[in-house]
């Protein structure tokens, strides 16, 4: 079997995501056990103790989930949709736990002026990065604010330089891949996430850019997690595994006898409540309790990998040079047997 580096899994014939991979431990480790494992990273001015962020999904980032997410040392990024801005706006978040909060291309200026009297990071949420009005408004909060910007999405380098160029300061990383979106299926656009995760590295290295790489959509468990870090991604975001949790918005509905929560894409009918393109799904997952529950899996995991790989810091983790390309018959052998 050949083990790939990062680069040679970039030239790879094909565009591969999570399930088509897996970390191959090629050194003996000195950790002596999973917990000496530092997850900790440095993110947009914030010491995150996971690099995990919450997407800005109205089903997923409200004023709890994020105030939750920054006491288990992740970030959360408020969505725009429901109320939680206004919210935020009004002195209605509780704690000072809101770190970062999501706007659209039409959010006028005297409204991000007071957002960052509270944050210090601005998500432009839009469904493609690559965009002149993206561009424009990423260059408009840079030269008038002083804040981070978050930019996305985009699901190959070819662009970061002028995102870059623009002021970006982080890149969200995955377009086709998310649970609930169905952009590949409207449209025919999209790659896999570990080819998207690595274009946009190489692009970054190439070209010495200064720009976080947060991998975006399809994280379907901690080992996935682990391999979007060690293809080198600076955060991992993450939709459905939060959703259904305690603290993202939304009643607990019974059914079946058993507990959910709906989960929705962001532009699926339910937010948009009109019949304009619709690139996202609406969907049911189980109730999971609280999000700690979550998180502390995905941090378990995650240094477990650390502890496997030897690599026993994130920048380590990072640094991974050594994959394997699943053929279909190995991933099914790695999935547990009923
Ligand atoms: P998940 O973690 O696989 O559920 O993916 C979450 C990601 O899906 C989000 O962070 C967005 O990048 C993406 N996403 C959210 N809503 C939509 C949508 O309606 N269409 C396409 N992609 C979406």
């Amino acid at each position: 079997m050949k083990i790939y580096s990062k680069a040679g899994l970039n030239d790879y014939s094909m565009s591969l995501t999570y399930d088509d991979i897996s970390l191959v431990p090629v050194e003996i480790s000195k950790a002596k056990s999973r917990s000496v494992a530092d997850t900790s990273t440095e993110f947009l001015g914030l010491n995150l103790g996971l690099p995990i962020l919450s997407s800005p999904m109205d089903t997923v980032t409200g004023i709890e989930m994020a105030n939750a997410l920054n006491e288990l040392g992740c970030l959360g990024i408020l969505n725009r949709f429901d109320s939680s801005v206004e919210k935020l706006l009004n002195n209605e978040a509780g704690s000072d736990g809101v770190k970062s909060v999501s706007i659209g291309l039409n959010t006028p200026d005297d409204i991000i002026s007071k957002l960052l009297e509270k944050v210090s990071i601005i998500c432009i949420d839009t469904a493609n990065a690559n965009n002149l009005e993206v561009l424009k408004k990423t260059e408009h909060i840079k030269n008038n604010f002083d804040a981070y910007v978050i930019v996305g999405n985009t699901a190959n380098g070819k662009t970061l330089k002028q995102l870059v160029d623009a002021g970006a300061d982080a890149v969200r990383v995955g377009i086709g891949g998310g649970s609930v979106c169905t952009t590949s299926v409207q449209t025919g656009i999209g790659i896999g996430q570990v080819s998207s995760l690595l274009d946009v590295y190489f692009a970054r290295e190439e070209g010495k850019l200064n720009i976080k790489i947060i991998a975006d959509g399809g994280i379907k468990n901690p080992g996935d997690v682990a391999k979007a870090l060690a293809l080198g991604a600076d955060t991992v975001m993450l939709g459905r595994l939060l959703a259904g949790t305690r603290e993202a918005p939304g009643e607990v509905i019974k059914y079946n006898d058993q507990l959910w929560k709906k989960y929705r894409g962001s532009a699926s009918f339910g937010v948009k409540m009109k019949n304009e393109f619709i690139e996202g799904e609406e969907t049911m997952v189980p109730y999971k309790g609280h999000v700690r529950n979550v998180i502390n899996a995905i941090s378990d995991g995650v240094r477990s990998a650390m502890s496997y790989m030897n690599k026993l810091t994130i920048e380590e983790l990072r640094q991974t040079e050594s994959f394997a390309v699943l053929s279909n018959s190995s991933y099914l052998e790695r999935l547990p047997k009923k």
